[in-house]
């Protein structure tokens, strides 16, 4: 153990360029691949888990599988990890069919929700355990060069000070990022996360994200991560897939899902949304609502407004949001509740107008709307 610790501090005290090959030394073997998953369904008896799925995973992105639970999305990266076989169509891998290709052959680092370290085990040997499943795969057998991997890992994921604790001893955190640097001692081609950081408290989930994003910046692995936490899915992923019934609502990066939702489910599902109805009775006369994010809402004032096209709305709730405040109306013509956002300054112009704010005139019409391309 001393002379791993030996290691460790010599390690420690390489050069910033040396520390980049080495770094480097961590994808050298394990190339990055894409995945091309084609017309795949799969059934759980009588239910279709996924209905004729299409989709491209470009090689050395960051993806994020999103839906409400049971869309599907860890089926799906359970077939591209081979650990569910299609019941139609195909998944290539590097361009190779790889649809019954078995799990131990596809060179894939897998970190599902549930840390799985070995308890009985210091960190370095949880790590370094991945690193010799892979040397008696290929037939290679290098300690030396098996112990630098392992703490280069765990200088990846800034826990070398921490070699000689067990999983028993460090924090639920900590215990996943051990798990993503397991999982990248096999060198993958891909990394497929299931909810890596579900069972976590929301303040160490969003440390997690950035530090995700790092890592892939620095190991930049084709990865692939489900979530169903759309905040989570929004500030880690370069590309997110919305998931609805086993089926691919939208592809595309955070900006585009939010800016630009593909589909009403879409637009529902991403962000908060008011769905308006624009005319009493619009039902009956069959005049497609609006969908509206909060922002999107205009807010003009407490005065009527010399122009058409406005409502007035009371006020039946404000909420303090740190930078915006958020407010619930009911616009009096329809009895309809609409969630409004509004930033700290305009919401100061609204209240210097009057000390006690009970009534908004607000414009719920707007330019873009999904239900101009697609009629629900
Ligand atoms: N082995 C199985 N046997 C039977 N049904 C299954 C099996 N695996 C998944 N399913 C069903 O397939 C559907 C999709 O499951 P999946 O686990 O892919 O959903 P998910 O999107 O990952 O949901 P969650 O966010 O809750 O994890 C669900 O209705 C689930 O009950
Ligand atoms: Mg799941």
């Amino acid at each position: 153990m001393f002379q791993h610790l030996t290691q460790c501090r010599v390690l420690g005290s390489l050069s910033y360029s040396w520390r980049r090959r080495e770094s480097l030394l961590i994808t050298k073997r394990g190339r990055q691949m894409g995945i091309l998953v084609e017309n795949v369904s799969k059934n759980f008896g009588a239910f279709r888990a996924l209905d004729h799925v299409n989709l491209e995973i470009k090689s050395g992105s960051l993806v994020a599988l999103l839906g409400p639970s049971g869309s599907g999305k860890s089926t799906l990266l359970r077939v591209m990890g081979g650990l569910e076989v299609p019941d139609t169509g195909t998944v290539w891998l590097g361009g190779k069919d790889a649809t019954y290709q078995p799990v131990q052959e596809r060179n894939m680092g897998f970190v599902f929700q549930n840390y799985a370290l070995f308890p009985h085990m210091p960190l370095y040997q949880n790590v370094d355990f991945g690193i010799k499943i892979y040397e008696e795969m290929h037939g290679i057998s290098d300690p030396e060069q098996r112990w630098k991997r392992a703490y280069s890992l765990l200088r990846l994921i800034e826990m070398e000070h921490l070699s000689d604790r067990y999983p028993g001893q460090i924090s639920g955190g900590q215990k996943q990022r051990v798990a993503l640097a397991r999982a990248l001692a096999v060198e993958p081609r891909v990394l497929l996360l299931d909810e890596p950081f579900g069972a976590l408290d929301p303040n160490i989930r969003k440390d997690l994200r950035g530090w995700l994003r790092t890592l892939h910046e620095k190991v930049p692995v084709t990865t692939v991560f489900v979530t169903h936490d759309q905040q989570e899915a929004m500030e880690v992923a370069n590309e997110i897939v919305i998931f609805n019934e086993g089926r691919i609502e939208q592809v595309g990066t955070p900006k585009d899902v939010y800016d630009n939702p593909a589909t009403p489910f879409v637009k529902q599902f991403i962000g908060s949304t008011n769905r308006v109805k624009q005319t009493p009775g619009s039902e009956i006369e069959n005049i497609p609502d609006t969908f509206l994010r909060p922002h999107e809402v205009k807010v003009l004032g407490i005065e009527p407004p010399n122009q058409s096209g406005y409502q007035r709305s009371r006020i039946t709730d404000i909420c303090f949001g740190g930078s915006f405040i958020k407010m619930k109306c009911q616009i009096l013509d329809t009895g309809h509740d609409i969630r409004i956002v509004v930033s700290r300054a305009k919401y100061r112009t609204l209240q210097a107008e009057q000390s006690k704010l009970e009534y908004l005139w607000i414009d719920t019409t707007q330019e873009k709307s999904v239900e101009r391309i697609y009629s629900i």
